[in-house]
């Protein structure tokens, strides 16, 4: 399917899912280089729900053996991020003296992400890094500009024009996470 029709509006294909898992694959091996041969198994952080399959696939193609938790955040609410985050579940187990890698589906003005690591620092983490599947740096950098401080995700899949878009765990108002290709709103 080229276009489909979510909720009230169209969305046309941007990704397809060869390309996704491609991606997957650059990123897990970025991620062996790093961690790879560690002896103290960092944790994966899933955050749900748009990270589920990317996170799903990532896992398979590791080269060691991390600990598998998830977090549950949000802050996005229909196609405009709220800002400060509304509710945070999670994460499922204790984070002390454990490397930390926040597994994100998209990061865009930051605002999660920042607010990820500094709770994730207080809750003991030895160090907190990010990687992304999908990366759109231009809010991020308005953000930056704004308030200083931002870090950006250390590890990123593909960066991608300030555009909605939903499918591979992705979502507008909840539904169309389960395409297996990424869509962009058709405008
Ligand atoms: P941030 O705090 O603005 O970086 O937003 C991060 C979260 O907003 C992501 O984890 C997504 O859940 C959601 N998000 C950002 N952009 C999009 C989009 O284009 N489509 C669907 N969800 C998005
Ligand atoms: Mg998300």
């Amino acid at each position: 399917m080229d276009k489909i029709k979510v909720h009230d509006k169209y969305f046309v294909k941007m990704i397809p899912h060869e390309e996704i898992l491609g991606i997957v694959d650059e990123v897990a091996e970025q991620l062996n280089r790093d961690y790879k041969g560690g002896n103290n198994a960092p944790v994966l952080l899933c955050t749900l729900n748009g990270a589920l399959p990317f996170c799903g696939e990532l896992m398979t193609k590791l080269e060691f053996d991390p600990i598998i938790s998830s977090i549950k955040v949000s802050s996005y609410s229909g196609m405009k991020s709220a800002g400060a985050l509304s509710s945070i579940t999670g994460p499922t187990i204790s984070v002390v003296g454990r490397d930390v890698i926040i597994v994100e589906d998209i990061v865009d003005t930051g605002i999660t992400l920042k607010q990820m690591r500094k709770l994730l620092e207080l809750m003991g983490a030895t160090s907190v890094k990010c990687c992304t599947l999908l990366f759109k740096p231009e809010k991020f950098q308005a953000e930056e500009k704004k308030s200083g401080s931002m870090t950006a995700p250390e590890y990123v899949g593909k960066v991608i024009p300030n555009r909605f878009i939903l499918g591979y765990g992705l979502d507008y108002d909840e539904l169309g996470r389960c395409y297996k290709d990424i869509y962009v709103l058709d405008e």
